[in-house]
């Protein structure tokens, strides 16, 4: 039996929670995101698809990048129990100096066509949080504007070699005269990877309007307005450019760059090197071997070689074979911090994340990279006292067992 009663307004009123209404649908729209998934699904609604499609889309057939976020989710993490996990520090050295997160801004080119405020809200909000920033060759930003944007920030360079060898150098001169401490030299580009939703989409740099494009921004006006109401989108490096993204990279990257070339720049570069793009075990021995100071295991979000090998996968092997003589880092595919953590566990010292900045970057500029990066970082924070360890040094390979769908064949 229960015994009823008439409800008392008393008892009720504590249980009523009528919030204020917020006027700030910015911010009320980047709290109400929890995940990276949830910016992206904003950013969809807000950017053209053009703008969108180039962010998000990969190469071909765009199995590289499915399969590398796919491996991060086959991720099982082994927990240790009862540990004291009061406190925890997602930070420690990467390339000399302290980073209070193990992940950084991976470059990205044509970023203020994304959103205006582009990579001075990435170099902004990454020094806010005391982690790199990196800066594409093809930036929409100046060195000297990310210098501006992020006086105090740690702010690397990533260079694309071109065909015109004085001027590749001239830039990289003036990034370093600007503070940048790092320079990242891309090595998966030889030519432009087959990136089928922007030749669907009919993207150009800028975007045209066609009327195309001009019923597809009906929906999301704001970018218009950003748009057409802010500096006109070109190049800070490099000439004005029009024509199709694959055009352009053809035009300008040079397919002959050897290892010869990557000797001769790490004789110019006074600062750190990284290369970025090392997908086999005797690439990664072989560029350590010339010394440089990192390495990124990485197919280029998936980008460039389409079936290209998964990073997290390549990992192990790349850590056991050069990882006492330099750092190893990783990116493609992260979409949270437990990816992040997974990496770390496995040997990565440091990560990179490209869409999940652009992501937040579209779906609230300044804020909305704010809010991603503070998403891994909270996700970081809670996996790693979940696993119960305090400091990034505590994770070992013990913690993560590598669920694999795709093992190779092994011949013979
Ligand atoms: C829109 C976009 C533009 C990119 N532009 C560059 C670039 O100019 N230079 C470069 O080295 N990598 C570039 N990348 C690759 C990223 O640096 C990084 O390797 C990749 O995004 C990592 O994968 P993720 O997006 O899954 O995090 C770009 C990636 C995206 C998504």
């Amino acid at each position: 039996m229960v015994d009823r009663r008439i409800p008392n307004l008393h008892d009720l009123a504590p249980l009523m929670q009528f919030k204020r209404p917020t006027f700030d649908l910015k911010a009320k729209r980047l709290r109400e995101a929890l995940t990276i998934e949830d910016l992206r699904r904003i950013a969809k609604r807000r950017t053209p698809t053009a703008a969108f499609d180039y962010t998000d889309g990969s190469a071909e057939a765009e199995i590289s990048l499915r399969r590398a976020r796919q491996a991060f989710r086959d991720v099982q993490f082994n927990p240790a129990i009862l540990h004291d996990v009061a406190t925890v520090d997602t930070g420690w050295d990467v390339l000399g100096k302290r980073v209070e997160q193990p992940f950084g801004i991976a470059p990205t080119g044509f970023t203020r066509m994304m959103q205006t405020e582009g990579e001075k809200a990435g170099a902004a909000a990454a020094a806010a949080a005391g982690i790199p920033f990196s800066l594409s060759t093809m930036g929409t930003a100046s060195v000297e504007d990310v210098a501006e944007a992020a006086p105090d920030g740690r702010n690397w360079f990533q260079l694309y070699m071109w065909k015109d060898r004085d001027r590749s150098m001239a830039l990289v001169d003036r990034a370093a005269a600007a503070g940048f401490d790092t320079l990242l030299v891309t090595v998966d580009v030889p030519v432009a990877g087959a990136r089928l939703r922007d030749s669907r989409n009919g993207m150009t740099i800028p975007p045209s309007l066609t009327p195309k494009t001009i019923i597809d921004a009906l929906p999301r006006p704001w970018w218009w307005v950003d748009f057409l109401t802010t500096e006109p989108l070109a190049f800070a490096s490099l000439d004005r450019w029009s024509g199709t993204v694959a055009e352009l990279l053809n035009t300008m990257f040079d397919p002959t760059v050897t290892y010869d070339d990557l000797a001769w720049i790490k004789s110019q570069w006074p600062g750190k090197l990284v290369v970025k793009g090392v997908q086999t075990v005797d690439d990664a021995r072989r560029v350590t071997d010339l010394g440089v100071d990192a390495l990124i295991l990485s197919n280029h979000g998936g980008r460039q070689l389409d079936r290209a090998p998964i990073p997290f996968h390549l990992l192990p092997d790349v850590v056991r074979e050069v990882g006492g003589d330099t750092e190893v880092h990783l990116d493609t595919g992260i979409m949270s911090g437990a990816d992040i953590v997974a990496a770390v566990a496995l040997g990565a010292r440091f990560t990179l994340i490209g869409r999940a900045y652009l992501y937040g970057l579209m779906a609230g500029g300044r804020e909305g990279v704010d809010r991603a990066i503070e998403i891994l970082s909270v996700e970081i924070a809670r996996t790693m006292r979940l696993l119960g360890v305090n400091s990034l040094d505590e994770l070992e390979p013990k913690h993560v067992t590598q669920l694999e769908r795709l093992v190779p064949r092994v011949r013979g």
